[in-house]
């Protein structure tokens, strides 16, 4: 069976949630295979009595609420080891069945003095700051490619953990005091506190590249989920203002093991507008009223760090962009709902720089943070959409959004979401093969 990438099209927070529900029990593993606890995804459950419970999830794949998922958590991840068994504890405590994730022995670890570094860090950047969620992602990668890194591995040979531990501190310990003018950190406390989740966690632990090999060889679905978006990807974004990692569908790869030539289908997820948090350039930003009534009506504030969200309308160039790198085969449009009672909807379809028309992204940054949006003005609607689950129960004007988005992006629009409840979306085409 085929492996299945899911990724965010824009800047993140495109809710990728109503893409894996729709695609529900037929998928068997779902792998995380970049970032770490800097995502944030709500998961609403609803229970066979129409009570929703409300899951905020930061590390874990979201595949973890289903009974029937093996959730991986991939060697492209950083994972903050105390945050796992938080997460894990509290949905225990509320009777999920935590027992079949499977963590890479690859994965790399968030060591207590990377979360310190990415604070100072952030602090010492002053204006020129990311605005990063402040949990060591950068430094933790940064380290990995020093290949001073520690991996999950490296917690069952308290020798070799200690070496390392003394190599990244050896360097680290100059810049924290000297520069940054904090305190040194203790080895011998940092080797303690990670060798006493090892036990915990040596169940869990394994060779995640071949229990997905071997799954897929036993005809079973493989969600490759990222976390971030194309816009925050490390080659591929909007650098510097991005993480630290592979969040497009070639970092599913890398990130997983698992080989370009099993990807079946590429997934991507639109928000009907356009969001961003922490800093770096976004052409449609919307500074007026019309700002505030997305962020309002969406909800648009960091599940992470609690930050209101930057709103903005939809932007077609990054769109078709995404399309391009990820070579997507499929796009679900999400919070399509949220548009409702606008007269008006603006749409990007290329950005003027200097008198200059692009219809793609530019190549300098430069010209991307001068680029000042081309609109389409489309036709708005009032109906309240969130009951339609057929294309054609759209009121006209939305349906000619859709389309019109879905002509600009080059891509097919397969599924729509129409509101927050995991039935509330319409589809169009499946999402899995048959
Ligand atoms: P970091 O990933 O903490 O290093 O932050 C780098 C940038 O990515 C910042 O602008 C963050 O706000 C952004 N970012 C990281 N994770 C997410 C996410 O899950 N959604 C949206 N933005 C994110």
């Amino acid at each position: 069976m085929p492996a299945i990438v899911l990724v965010g099209a824009q800047w993140g927070d495109e809710g990728k949630g109503k893409a894996t529900d729709l695609m529900g029990t037929d998928v068997d593993y779902v792998v995380k295979f970049n970032g770490g606890n800097n995502a944030g995804h709500t998961v609403v459950i609803e229970g066979e009595d129409g009570t929703r419970e409300k899951y905020a999830l930061h590390l874990l794949p979201s595949g973890i609420l289903t009974p029937t998922v093996t959730p991986v958590i991939g060697n492209g991840v950083v994972v903050d080891l105390e945050v796992l068994f938080q997460e894990l504890d509290g949905l225990e405590a509320r009777g999920v069945d935590t027992s079949k994730l499977v963590v890479s022995a690859n994965a790399h670890v968030i060591a207590p003095y990377n979360r310190t570094l990415d604070k100072v860090t952030e602090r010492f950047l002053g204006k020129r700051k990311i605005g990063t969620t402040g949990r060591g992602i950068g430094p933790t990668y940064a380290d990995k490619m020093n290949r001073v890194g520690i991996r999950v591995q490296d917690l069952f040979d308290e020798g070799i953990l200690r070496q390392k531990v003394e190599a990244a501190l050896g360097f680290k310990n100059q810049v924290l005091v000297k520069i940054y003018n904090t305190r040194a950190v203790d080895v011998d406390l940092v080797v303690e506190e990670l060798l006493g989740y090892a036990e915990r966690l040596r169940p869990m632990v394994a060779d995640s590249a071949l229990v997905l090999e071997e799954a897929l060889n036993a005809g079973q679905n493989v969600l490759l989920e990222a976390g971030q978006a194309t816009l925050l990807d490390v080659d591929h974004g909007t650098y510097p203002f991005v993480t630290s990692s592979s969040a497009t569908a070639g970092g599913a790869c890398t990130g997983s093991g698992i080989p370009p030539t099993r990807v079946s289908r590429v997934i991507a997820i639109l928000k009907a507008y356009t969001t961003r948090v922490g800093e770096g350039p976004f052409p449609t930003e919307l500074f007026d009223d019309d700002g505030e009534t997305l962020r309002k009506t969406g909800a648009e504030y960091g599940t992470t760090t609690g930050r209101p969200r930057r709103c903005g309308w939809m932007d077609t160039v990054i769109g078709r962009y995404a399309t391009r790198v990820n070579g997507v085969t499929d796009f679900v449009i999400t919070k399509l709902d949220v548009l409702t009672g606008f007269e008006k909807v603006p749409v990007c379809v290329a950005y003027e720089v200097d008198g200059v028309r692009h219809d793609e992204m530019p190549v300098s940054q430069s010209d991307f943070h001068h680029a000042k949006p081309v609109y389409e003005m489309l036709d708005g609607w009032w109906e309240d959409i969130s009951g339609c689950r057929e294309f054609d129960e759209l009121p006209a004007a939305a349906q000619a959004y859709v389309l019109r988005v879905e002509e600009l992006i080059g891509a097919r629009v397969s599924a729509i979401g129409v509101g927050p409840g995991r039935h509330e979306i319409i589809q169009r085409h499946p999402l899995l093969d048959a």
